[in-house]
């Protein structure tokens, strides 16, 4: 790049999870430790990233128009631009990338994350594209210093890359390889590097991260209750989290933690997709709604405060209005504190997309409807049922009112109060006063 200053800022715009969201921090903490400098708008910037999603239609749609708008940016500013495409669409169609946006100058799949400065190197605007997918590369290592991260309370960290579920209907696998399960003592290195920063809160990220392990020579293999046990030792950490859980793999060892170790913050993301266990069967996923509800169980029996949240969708093809109901009712018994549902959507190459008994667009949005509105009144009335509660809150920001704060409890509820004296990063006790679906309202207890 230093042939061709003035390259001095970028932006990167983010879609998808938190594995991208990780990614697209660890892009702009190495492109920082070269001196450039991040901007909040990619009008104005000499390099602009798109970090992509494709694991649904909608979020592949939107990167797809996203990616016309920059295009039209860059063409505005007659290509004083460096474009580039990161992440799982990046892997998954370079090909119809590079015809549809013939100005884009870099596509690299999420393997390749860990590569991005040497990557930009080789960026020549104006001529062929850098096209780079190798789908084993070694995951993204730790952010140097955490510089990234000043003034932030929460960050996650990345203990393993890609999946080998093979979901039948999951593009995952494809874009973002095998299962790789980083080294226990880079993570850990990691993780004081962020405390060292400040961070008090941290997320233990993966596709699967129930599966992590790590072979130790001639010694029985760490495996992710290991892990959370060693990190859990770690001084400075307020709160411990992870995400996905994987039904299939979660065990009574980790079921444990919940009841041993104070750090883990009581909420869990578990994904059941289907209420039904034929269609559960369909997707390979390896467990029955039977089992799904026993692991449940198991959890609020370990930590009673526990907040359970889950992945479903509706529409899956075969998948009768009998399925349905009983994903209905799975939704009714569990009760979950919050629920992300979607429309299954075909994606290329999966078994799913070939399967038949394909579910109109109409009884979808029907379903999903339905769906969405049961669980809004599940919602609404679980945090209802914390007012008048005392909560601890770690404070992390100003809220968007004047004069508030906002934070969130240890089961990852937002909850927004009077400022006071606190200051982001302090655990601050707060009496729950009204509760709405995405937020609760509260006053600072003073002691
Ligand atoms: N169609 C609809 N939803 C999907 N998900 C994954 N693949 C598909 C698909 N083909 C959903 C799952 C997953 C979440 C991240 O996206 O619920 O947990
Ligand atoms: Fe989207 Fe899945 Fe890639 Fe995350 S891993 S960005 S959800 S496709």
């Amino acid at each position: 790049m230093e042939a061709r200053a003035p390259v001095r800022t970028f932006f990167i715009y983010t879609m998808g999870c938190q594995m991208n969201a990780y990614d697209s921090d660890f892009m702009a903490q190495a492109l920082m430790e070269r001196g450039l400098e991040p901007v909040e708008s990619p009008e104005i910037a000499d390099i602009i990233l798109v970090n992509t999603c494709t694991v649904r239609e909608k979020p592949s749609q939107k990167a797809f128009s996203y990616l016309g708008r920059m295009s039209r940016i860059k063409r505005r500013r007659k290509g004083r631009v460096i474009l580039g495409v990161t992440g799982c669409l990046a892997q998954e169609k370079p090909d119809e990338l590079r015809r549809r946006f013939p100005s884009v100058d870099l596509i690299a799949g999420p393997r390749e994350v860990g590569r991005i400065s040497h990557l930009l190197d080789r960026v020549e605007p104006g001529t062929r594209c850098v096209v780079a997918t190798d789908p084993s590369g070694e995951p993204p290592a730790a952010p140097a210093d955490g510089s990234h991260f000043k003034g932030r309370v929460t960050a996650s960290v990345s203990i393993m890359e890609g999946c080998n579920n093979y979901c039948t209907y999951c593009i995952v696998p494809y874009v973002r390889g095998r299962e790789m399960s980083r080294p226990p003592a880079d993570i850990i290195r990691e993780v004081e590097n962020l405390i060292r920063a400040g961070i008090k809160d941290i997320t233990l990220l993966g596709q699967n991260v129930n599966s992590y392990t790590s072979h130790r020579e001639g010694d029985v293999d760490l495996r992710f209750p290991d892990l959370l046990n060693e990190i859990a030792t770690l001084p400075g950490l307020l709160r411990l989290r992870f995400t996905t859980s994987h039904p299939k793999d979660l065990s009574e060892g980790l079921i444990e933690c919940f009841e041993a170790l104070h750090v883990l913050a009581p909420h869990i993301h578990l994904p059941f997709q289907a209420g039904s266990d034929s269609v559960l069967r369909r997707m390979g996923r390896g467990y029955t709604r039977g089992r799904y509800m026993q692991l449940v169980e198991g959890l609020r029996r370990a930590r009673p405060e526990i907040a359970v949240t889950s992945d479903v969708m509706v529409g899956f093809p075969g998948e009768t209005p009998e399925d349905f109901a009983m994903t209905m009712d799975l939704v009714e018994r569990v009760r979950f504190d919050g629920l992300f549902s979607f429309k299954y959507s075909d994606r290329d190459g999966t078994p799913a997309a070939r399967m038949a008994g394909k579910v109109s667009e109409e009884e979808k949005s029907r379903r999903l409807a339905e769906l969405q509105s049961f669980q809004k009144e599940v919602t609404r009335a679980v945090n209802q049922s914390l007012v008048g509660r005392k909560l601890e809150v770690l404070v992390e920001g100003p809220g968007k009112r004047a004069g508030q704060y906002t934070g969130r409890t240890g089961s990852n509820k937002v909850v927004n109060f009077a400022a006071g004296s606190t200051k982001p990063g302090s655990l601050v006790k707060v009496i729950i006063r009204r509760a709405h679906v995405n937020s609760l309202l509260g006053e600072p207890v003073v002691s």
